[in-house]
């Protein structure tokens, strides 16, 4: 009934390269412009504190992407873009979250095993250098997806281990307190092509062989000329295969421009030429964000406005769910009774649960409007108390729940969706009250 919800975050360690673009940025801004989809972008600048120190090259890296990300016609107006500082929950869910993982799944992340066999490799103390906030690392993560329901998480291979431990961070929360999660699926993209960089590696940081994707042109005419390329003459047939360049000007180009070069390898282009020819290609679709981009770049109060906007928005949902969190785990005003009744017909303004028994043996409930119309069914329970279990997970967080409880109940058309979704929220504010 909901729209599927997309969350990714970006690290604020470095300024966006070509590959972030083809990789990331531009998907990202497709995938957000697609109907039925929600999409939340941040900047994860409590995860840059686990890798760098540099105060200002993390404000530095912050201001860069959110301006690459709005030159490349994120519109903030119809995503949730922010920064995951400013929204206080994250690290308190994290908290919570810490509560429920177990120590051996962390010691397993590869990042935090990396970084201990790097140490075992050189004969030193396993835990030199790493510290806590590497080990803590998918926890983090976990409260960004996790806050916010996300379904699906856009993320490289290399975070799939990370989605996972989402997930089951999810299921051991709802197992403990009750479905108030959503399990998140990683979305890896199989048609976007990983970069090569200007050595024919990955293109990353890591391997300094980037290049900038807001380059000024003649920087980026510089860069261009220097990937590498083998030492063919001009005139001599090229290999597409393998080729740096090639697959760099793919990512850019339309299948007909991609035909055109490949022909032109075969009829023995220069390099210089193919150089040339990728140079054009990249800054025709480039020149337009650039601008925009450094017009941004130019004006900080205005990200920090579109960021701050960004928050507000995140929260009208971090700041309830935390609320329902807290009071779910325990942590709850001494005046409140410890366990909501729940009686066998819960009368509402809008809406009641009914649970009754069928001729088959079993107990069934049903959401019931002050018509009489059945808004939600149940599937058939083994005791009234099952069936009064998954009324008792509706009642505080109504659609959150039914997600989790989707088994247990029949499917509802899509056009009851928005009466039952209205008759859910009322319930919600009513037992929260
Ligand atoms: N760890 C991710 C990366 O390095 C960044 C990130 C932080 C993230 N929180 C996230 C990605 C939540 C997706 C969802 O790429």
């Amino acid at each position: 009934m909901k729209p599927t919800r997309y969350l990714t975050g970006i690290t604020t360690s470095g300024t966006p390269h070509l590959g972030n673009y083809v990789g990331s940025i531009r998907p990202s801004v497709r995938a957000s412009r697609t109907p039925d989809v929600e999409s939340f972008y941040f900047l994860a600048d409590y995860h840059a504190l686990i890798k760098i120190d540099e105060p200002a090259r993390i404000q530095r890296s912050t201001l860069e992407i959110a301006a690459s990300w709005l030159a490349a016609g994120l519109d903030p107006e119809r995503v949730t873009f922010y920064r995951q500082s400013d929204i206080p929950e994250i690290p308190e869910l994290t908290w919570f979250l810490t509560c429920v993982t177990g120590k051996g799944v962390l010691n397993r992340a590869h990042a935090y095993k990396a970084a201990v066999d790097k140490n075992a490799a050189t004969a030193q103390d396993p835990d030199t250098d790493v510290t806590a906030g590497l080990f803590m690392y998918p926890v983090l993560m976990g409260a960004d997806i996790l806050m916010f329901n996300a379904h699906k998480v856009p993320v490289g291979r290399d975070q799939i281990q990370h989605i996972e431990m989402a997930r089951d961070m999810a299921n051991s929360f709802n197992h403990r307190y009750g479905p108030h999660f959503v399990a998140p699926e990683a979305a890896i993209e199989e048609s976007v092509a990983t970069l090569p960089g200007l050595d024919g590696r990955k293109m990353s940081k890591s391997y300094d062989n980037t290049i900038p994707l807001f380059a000024s042109r003649e920087q980026l005419r510089k860069l261009i000329a220097g990937i590498v390329t083998d030492s063919r003459a001009p005139g001599e047939a090229k290999e597409p295969e393998g080729s740096a360049l090639f697959q760099i000007y793919q990512a850019f180009a339309s299948a007909d421009e991609t035909a055109a070069l490949r022909q032109a390898y075969a009829d023995g282009i220069a390099w210089g030429d193919a150089k040339q020819t990728l140079f054009e290609r990249i800054d025709r679709e480039v020149a337009p964000m650039r601008e925009a981009y450094e017009a941004l770049m130019n004006d900080p109060a205005k990200i920090e406005a579109i960021l701050l906007a960004g928050a507000v928005k995140a929260r009208k949902l971090a700041t309830p769910l935390m609320a329902q969190l807290r009071a779910a785990v325990g942590l709850r005003s001494l005046q409140t009774t410890t366990q909501a009744a729940v009686t066998k017909t819960t009368k509402t303004s809008t809406a009641a649960f009914k649970q009754y028994r069928e001729k088959d043996g079993k107990f069934y409930f049903k959401l019931v409007d002050t018509n009489g119309a059945v808004l939600l069914q149940s599937r058939g329970f083994e005791s009234p108390k099952v069936a009064g279990r998954s009324i008792a997970q509706l009642q505080p967080i109504g659609e959150t729940a039914l997600e989790a409880l989707a088994s247990q109940l029949e499917p509802v058309a899509p056009q009851a969706h928005p009466a039952l979704r209205d008759a859910l929220s009322a319930l919600v504010l009513e037992h929260n009250a």
